[in-house]
């Protein structure tokens, strides 16, 4: 008998990446999304797809009753950091109470792990790079709600014994990424901007570090991880180890897509400045394969994103407060 697994925003960007690896793990795979962020082109038609909510308690109810899931990839969320200020309750409801429901339907139904994508957001700034060990101190919304869950987690994992195990990524990039939200995915909405003839908008001076990560990089680790006894109960950074500059990474976007499309500084918003993580917990247990320079992995995202065309970059319709809101996303 076939192993079940529930993707909760399989519809999504790395969720999709997942959704693959477990079909091709033979996993039966159910996805679970609301469609807000990802794209039903996205999911491998070998999926068994649900449009729904992770905040409709009777469906998940119904959900885990039909299908008896071994293993939860809860990756549905609301991923936009910077705007999470400005949407506190959107983003408490969707990211926390969304994935206390799914948390809630794991422990009665008895899965078996429970593998949730959380974030280097819960560091905050902190000492460079950043390590599991550190204490997380989350600095927006988004982050605060990751931590949460976490934290949630390691308690479910000691009252009930559910296992889990957690991911904090950073920067994914590559296909099936969301390019049309104006509020997330830096690399999205450089090559969108691309497309559109527009100038690649920074916010500040650019100097701003991250480290940019490649979707192959990332999602097959994430599906194999409940194969691994060491990775459960565990908490792994995981992406890439080189670090660039938002400007540089407008200057390689650029130079990989042949543009001469011009950089346009905005007013610098509140933002942590530098985030680049340590890898050295993931490297022991999960020993990757050498990673996708930023070069090539941008290129597999142009063509990609070149045979889709761009998107229209909708306004986010209900901003709960509007103090502070940087002027470009008004
Ligand atoms: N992309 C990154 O760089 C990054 C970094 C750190 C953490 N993460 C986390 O990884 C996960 C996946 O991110 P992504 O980049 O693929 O984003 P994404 O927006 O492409 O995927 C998220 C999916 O969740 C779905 N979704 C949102 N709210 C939902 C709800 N209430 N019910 C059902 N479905 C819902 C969306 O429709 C979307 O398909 C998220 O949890 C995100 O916080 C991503």
């Amino acid at each position: 008998m076939k192993i079940t697994s529930l993707v909760t925003g399989g519809a999504g960007f790395i969720g999709s990446h997942v959704v693959n690896h477990l079909l091709k793990k033979d996993h039966r795979v159910v996805v679970l999304d609301d469609l807000s962020g990802g794209t039903q082109e996205n999911i491998h038609p070998d999926a068994l797809f649900y449009k729904g909510s992770i905040l409709d308690i009777e469906l998940i109810h119904q959900l885990f009753t039909e299908y008896k899931f071994t293993y939860v990839y809860h990756l549905a969320a609301y991923a936009a950091e910077g705007l999470s200020h400005f949407i506190r309750h959107f983003n408490y409801q969707n990211n926390l109470i969304g994935s206390i429901n799914l948390i809630n339907a794991s422990v009665n139904f008895g899965v078996k792990c429970f593998v949730f994508t959380s974030s280097i957001a819960v560091y905050g700034t902190n000492t460079l790079p950043l390590v599991e060990t550190q204490y997380p101190q989350p600095e927006d919304p988004y982050g605060i709600a990751k931590y949460a869950v976490e934290q949630d987690l390691l308690n479910a994992q000691k009252m009930f014994g559910m296992d889990f195990i957690i991911f904090r990524p950073h920067n994914v990039y590559g296909p099936n990424q969301n390019i049309g939200d104006k509020y997330r995915n830096v690399v999205g909405i450089f090559m969108n901007q691309i497309l559109k003839n527009e100038p690649l908008t920074i916010f500040g001076d650019g100097q701003q570090t991250r480290a940019f990560s490649y979707i192959a990089d990332v999602a097959p680790y994430i599906a194999d991880s409940v194969d691994l006894s060491q990775a459960y109960n565990q908490t792994f950074n995981i992406g890439s180890e080189t670090v660039f500059s938002v400007k540089e990474l407008a200057e390689a976007v650029t130079r990989v897509m042949k543009s001469t499309i011009k950089i346009k500084h905005l007013e610098q918003r509140e933002e942590v400045v530098h985030a680049y993580a340590d890898h050295t917990v993931f490297n022991t247990v999960f020993r990757p394969k050498t990673e996708t320079s930023l070069e090539k992995g941008l290129k597999e995202m142009a063509l990609w994103v070149k045979a889709h065309g761009s998107r229209f970059s909708e306004t986010f319709d209900n901003i709960e407060i509007k103090k502070k809101l940087p002027n470009s996303w008004k």
